[in-house]
Formats: C-alpha cells, structure tokens, sequence
C-alpha cells in the first residue's frame, strides 16, 4: 500500500504530544518534514524523532519535499492563509480547530479547496470519543425521539492557557474560540447539526491574568508569540442558540471561575421519548411504563489517535472526513455571532 507523506506545520504543544506521535506509529504513514516559525525546536523535534527535514516556513516545505497532506497545528489566526498555501498546491489538510477567526477567509479557503479536490477536515476531537459515538448512535436510533434542549457545559476553576490564546489578533477569541468550539461542536453533531434560527450570547473576560498561586494549565511552546501578556478576550461565555427545528441549545463555559471544576464536557440532551447525559453516559428512557436509568459500558478509545487515523483512512479510500471544511465553518459562523450577539446585546437572527 502506499503510503501518505505527512508534514506538520506547527510542531507546538498539541502537535508534538499527539499529531505527531499518532503519525508516527500509523503505518500508512511517513512524516517527511516538520515546520515551525521557531525553526529550532522543529530541527530538536525532528531529530528527536528521526525525521530528515525541518523547515521554518510552509513555502520552503512545499518547495523542497513531496508532500500529500499537512497537519496545521499553528495559532487560530495562522490556519486558513497555511491552508491556501497547501491547498494552492493541491496537498490535502488537517486542520486544528477552530478552522479560522473569519468568515470570509474560510469561504475563501473552502471554494479553493474545492477547485483543487483537496480534503479538508477540521480537528474536533471529541467526535471520536467512544461515548459520544455511542450517544450519537442512540439518537440516529430515535431512541429519545425529538430532541428539544440541550445543555452542554464545560468549566475549568483555574484553566486559562498561556500564551498566544489570550491575545484576540492571534486567536480569534478566548474561552469561547478555544474550547467553546469543542463543547458547540459536540452539541450541535450530536443534535443532527440542524440549521440556526437565531443566537444569543454573551462573553466576558472576568478574571484575566490571575495570579493564583498552585495552579497549572497549557501553555503555548512559542512563548514570543504574545510577551506583552496581552489579555483581550472572553475567560467566560454563555451562550443560547435556537434552531429552525425548534430546538435550543445551552453552551456555558469558562478557562477559569470561581466554582467546580468540570474534568470533561458536560452534556444533557432532552427528547420526547427519552434523555442522556454525557459524563458519565447515561441514557434515561421509559420502559414498561417505567423510568429507567441505564450506563452503558465500553472500554474508552485514545480520541486523538482514532481522529488522526481517520483522516489518513479518508485519503487512503477516498472517504469524506467526519469533519469537513463546511461543518467547520458552520461552527465559526455560531461562534462569531455568539460573539456579536454580546457586542450588540441583541439576538443575532441567521
Ligand atoms: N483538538 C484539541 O483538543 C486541541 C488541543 C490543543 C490545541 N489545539 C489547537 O492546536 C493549535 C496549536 O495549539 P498549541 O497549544 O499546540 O499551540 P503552541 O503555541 O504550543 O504551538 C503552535 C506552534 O506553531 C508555531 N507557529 C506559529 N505560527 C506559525 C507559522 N505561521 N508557521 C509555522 N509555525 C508557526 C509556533 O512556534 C508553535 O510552536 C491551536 O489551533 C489550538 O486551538 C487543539
């Protein structure tokens, strides 16, 4: 069989510990080049890992290796201008969530793409996770009949990342961007990704640069990107999406607040016939006239592995990924009016 000729650009926190481990052991795979503005810690990397070329750019990549898909694992606002230059190029892309911080860029990437026949698939991880594809199963079963609410909910006490997160021109926005897009996106997948009616939100930067003392949280690997400790964005956002169906969805989360911490995404979903919760899986559903309460059992999967072999097996069989560019951008259009919603404090009708 042959194999697929991988690149990571932006070989930080995230790519170094899953991206390029799982690439690494995937054998239809062979990772031919690395890249990072710090091209030093992508020469260490490399060797580290065997790996013969290492280059500070994606141009000087796609210049000198044959390359036939990369991974973008660089800061929010760098993702879409790297995807065209792969895309231009006719190499296929993975690209780390959020897919962008703007609409037009990503319209524009997505009618590239297309022109090109290049596959795009955006990393939200927790699609993979077992539980969520044994919840998301039930509900193509219709075994809790018309889902009308759903309240999904992750909070961390003192989580706030450091780095390149908290500055808006690099991120695009903070809580919400970073693992708002994770908690919205596993809501609205999981719900049948229906169509937006009208949204309503609200974000706050209440805590900002702490300084609590014994806490630790993720932290970039390119500590020059943001020196200034610029703190311009949301570390709480709440948020109320109405759908066309007649569903509502309820998305709360926070880097860092003053309560219980949440050790995943919550999520409870609410149906004529029958309900569930995530963490852990609960299924709620009337039998014999009776209310029961079941946790189904499996053994849990590695998430990032299982999405980065995934979109090696779309390329191999020439699949649609899980996550395309499209769901990708229907996620930032939530996202961007819960934002606008709160600037205005009005109801964003789509
Ligand atoms: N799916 C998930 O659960 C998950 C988890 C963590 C991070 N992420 C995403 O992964 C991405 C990276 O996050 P991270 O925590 O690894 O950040 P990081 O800052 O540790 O890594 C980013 C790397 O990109 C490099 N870089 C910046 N701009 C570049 C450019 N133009 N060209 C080449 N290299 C460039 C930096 O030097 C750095 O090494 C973000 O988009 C983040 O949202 C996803």
């Amino acid at each position: 069989m042959k194999k697929v000729r991988v690149a990571i650009i932006g070989i930080g926190a995230i790519a170094e510990s899953t991206h390029l481990r799982y690439l690494l052991e995937n054998e239809s795979t062979e990772v031919v080049g690395l890249v990072d503005m710090d091209v030093i810690r992508a020469e260490a990397v490399a060797k580290k890992n065997g790996i013969s070329h290492w280059f500070r750019t994606i141009e000087a990549l796609l210049e000198n290796v044959e390359v036939d898909a990369v991974f973008i694992c660089t800061p929010n606002s760098t993702h879409i201008p790297i995807a065209k230059k792969a895309a231009e190029k006719g190499v296929h892309v993975f690209i780390e969530k959020p897919i962008g911080i703007q609409i037009e860029e990503v319209e524009e990437y997505i009618e590239l793409a297309r022109a090109k026949k290049v596959k795009t698939m955006v990393g939200m991880t927790h699609r993979f996770r077992r539980e969520a594809s044994i919840l998301k199963s039930y509900i193509e079963q219709g075994a809790f009949g018309e889902l009308y609410y759903v309240k999904a909910k992750l909070f961390r006490g003192r989580g706030t990342p450091k780095g390149w997160f908290t500055n808006k021109e690099l991120s695009g926005g903070g809580a919400l961007m970073d693992i708002g897009v994770h908690v919205l996106d596993l809501s609205w997948w999981l719900m049948g990704c229906p169509k937006v009616y009208a949204i309503s939100g609200k974000t706050i930067g209440a805590l900002g640069n702490y300084q609590t003392k014994y806490t630790n949280s993720w932290a970039s690997k390119n500590s020059k990107l943001n020196v200034n400790h610029v703190f311009d964005v949301d570390d709480f956002s709440a948020g109320w999406i109405r759908f066309r169906n007649g569903a509502v969805l309820n998305v709360d989360v926070a880097w860092a607040i003053n309560g219980e911490q949440d050790e995943a995404i919550s999520i409870e979903l609410f149906g004529d016939q029958g309900g569930a919760k995530l963490n852990p899986l609960t299924i709620y559903r009337e039998e014999n006239g009776i209310v029961t309460k079941t946790e189904p059992h499996f053994a849990k999967n590695d998430v990032f592995q299982d999405e980065i072999n995934h979109f090696i097996d779309c390329l191999l069989e020439n699949k649609e990924p899980l996550i395309d560019a499209e769901q990708g951008l229907d996620v930032l259009k939530m996202l961007l009016a819960l934002y606008k919603s709160s600037d205005e404090e009005r109801e964003i009708v789509f």
